[in-house]
């Protein structure tokens, strides 16, 4: 039997976001800065418009999606949900499976549900052009799409590693008349500096942040467009939740478990924070269950330490609390770009801290595996990222098939792969490695940390 796609009227779509920072658990450790140990948010005040600011710091629970904001998410939502019956049948496996599919945006993928709304604040804003970094090229291509619709110019770091394996990308964001520049680049003091120290490094998230950042703080009506980890970020995500809770009333259906897949947590937390809504509120008819998955070559919650670390490499933002491997991480060049980024969202590592969700990591030829399952039953080749929540998924049904449990599981697929055929080729032709990153260079970077801020542990101890 073919996958069943779940309608939802045409029209409809969420007039507000939720925002889950009045019901977390306990509230966010505040920002550090390093300079005076103390709460504050240095450089992030000067590089984002009044109301992401505003949004970011958010005592009400939903906020009202700008009218010119919904104009364009009509241009792709509300996004389809399907019943998964090829996979289920493939698996044999009592369970249902449904997934959510954001790779139908224009740029292919949840991105553009955020960089939409930050390009439209920055343009009422009268910012003249938004400086970024991105991985997979995902985000970069969002926000250049964005940008052209509100008449913005746009300035994309694109961590050499991505920029060399996926051209395809930079000519997306080029069409949409941004400027890409492979990271570390010669643009910026940052970027020259890495090179200078390793002229063949293959670049980081972290290191593009640093360039993309800098290049805001050095021009007046330049801003900084950031694509996930952010509270603003993670809230605009949300509009893939509130519809994926429509999706399930039609379908008769509720989860039992939901996966998604953290880079810096916003598609993930984009689906599951209105369930957690529904759950905190006793709306939810069931306990439902979140399991985040993420990449075993860049493992930050599963062997991350929690604690403060700044978001970028050149140590330009503040201390930011969240689970982190070392914010002089360089990966490995593995596929899964976008979920090579050494932190996680604060409100992520709250709720993993506070038992509120669970996380697995797995290799990238498992990943690949339960990809080429599901695109040889479903038919929609999934991006990298979220084939780490397929895998999740399909263990899950794996699981209910022993226990004979008909439990309904959703997950995000949050892009398409259709730009990373050189991994699918690789892997198709055995040349993919699993990767593990190992825990020793987690200590290193820890150890680091603490001799750069010797007075770290006792901040951690007050605030987190
Ligand atoms: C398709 C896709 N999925 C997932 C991610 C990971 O980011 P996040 O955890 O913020 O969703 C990225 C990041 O670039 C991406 O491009």
């Amino acid at each position: 039997m073919p996958s069943k796609k779940i309608f939802l009227d045409e029209d409809y779509i969420p007039k507000q976001w939720y925002c889950i920072l009045p019901d977390l658990p306990k509230p966010l450790p505040p920002p550090i800065d390093p300079a005076t140990r103390a709460p504050g948010a240095g450089i992030v005040e000067k590089i984002f418009p009044k109301q992401i600011l505003a949004q970011e710091m958010s005592t009400e629970r939903w906020i009202s999606i700008p009218d010119e904001v919904r104009e364009v998410y009509r241009l792709w939502r509300p996004t389809p949900m399907y019943r998964a019956f090829g996979l289920e049948k493939a698996l044999k496996t009592p369970a249902k499976i449904y997934y959510k599919y954001e790779g139908v945006s224009p740029p292919g993928s949840h991105k553009p549900n955020t960089a939409v709304a930050q390009a439209y604040y920055n343009m009422k804003e009268g910012v003249s052009r938004l400086a970024t970094e991105t991985g997979a090229g995902q985000w970069g291509s969002s926000l250049a799409f964005a940008c052209m619709l509100f008449g913005l110019k746009c300035t994309v770091y694109m961590v050499k590693a991505s920029y060399q394996q996926k051209p395809y990308r930079r000519i997306m964001m080029e069409s949409y008349g941004a400027d890409v520049y492979a990271s570390p680049s010669t643009q910026t003091k940052s970027g020259r500096a890495i090179l200078k120290e390793n002229p063949d490094s293959p670049g980081s998230l972290g290191i593009a942040i640093s360039e993309a950042v800098e290049d805001a703080l050095e021009h007046d009506t330049v801003n900084y467009g950031i694509g996930s980890v952010f509270n603003h970020v993670l809230t605009h995500q949300t509009v893939i939740g509130l519809e994926a809770k429509e999706q399930m009333a039609v379908a008769g259906d509720y989860p039992d478990v939901i996966f998604g897949c953290i880079g810096g947590g916003s598609s993930f937390s984009g689906l599951f924070w209105p369930f957690y809504y529904d759950k905190i509120s006793k709306k939810a008819p069931k306990d439902v269950r979140f399991v985040a998955t993420e990449a075993t070559a860049c493992p930050k919650v599963t062997k991350g330490e929690y604690t403060y670390d700044h978001g970028d490499t050149a140590r330009l933002t503040p201390l930011v609390p969240m689970h982190t491997i070392g914010h002089d991480f360089i990966p490995a060049p593995i596929h899964a770009g976008g979920l090579r980024y050494h932190g996680i969202a604060p409100t992520i590592s709250r709720l993993y801290q506070e038992k509120q969700l669970e996380t697995k990591a797995y290799n990238q030829l498992e990943v690949f595996e339960a990809a080429k399952l599901f695109i040889q039953t479903e038919g929609i080749i999934p991006a990298p990222e979220p084939a780490h929540a397929i895998k999740g998924a399909i263990d899950e049904a794996l699981r209910c098939k022993e226990t004979g449990e008909e439990k309904v599981i959703l997950f995000l697929l949050c892009g398409h792969g259709y730009f990373d055929m050189q991994a699918y080729d690789d892997y198709l032709n055995g040349k993919l490695q699993p990767y593990e990153y190992p825990a020793e260079k987690v200590a290193e970077s820890m150890r680091k940390l603490r001799q750069l801020y010797p007075w770290l542990d006792e901040v951690k101890k007050k605030f987190i």
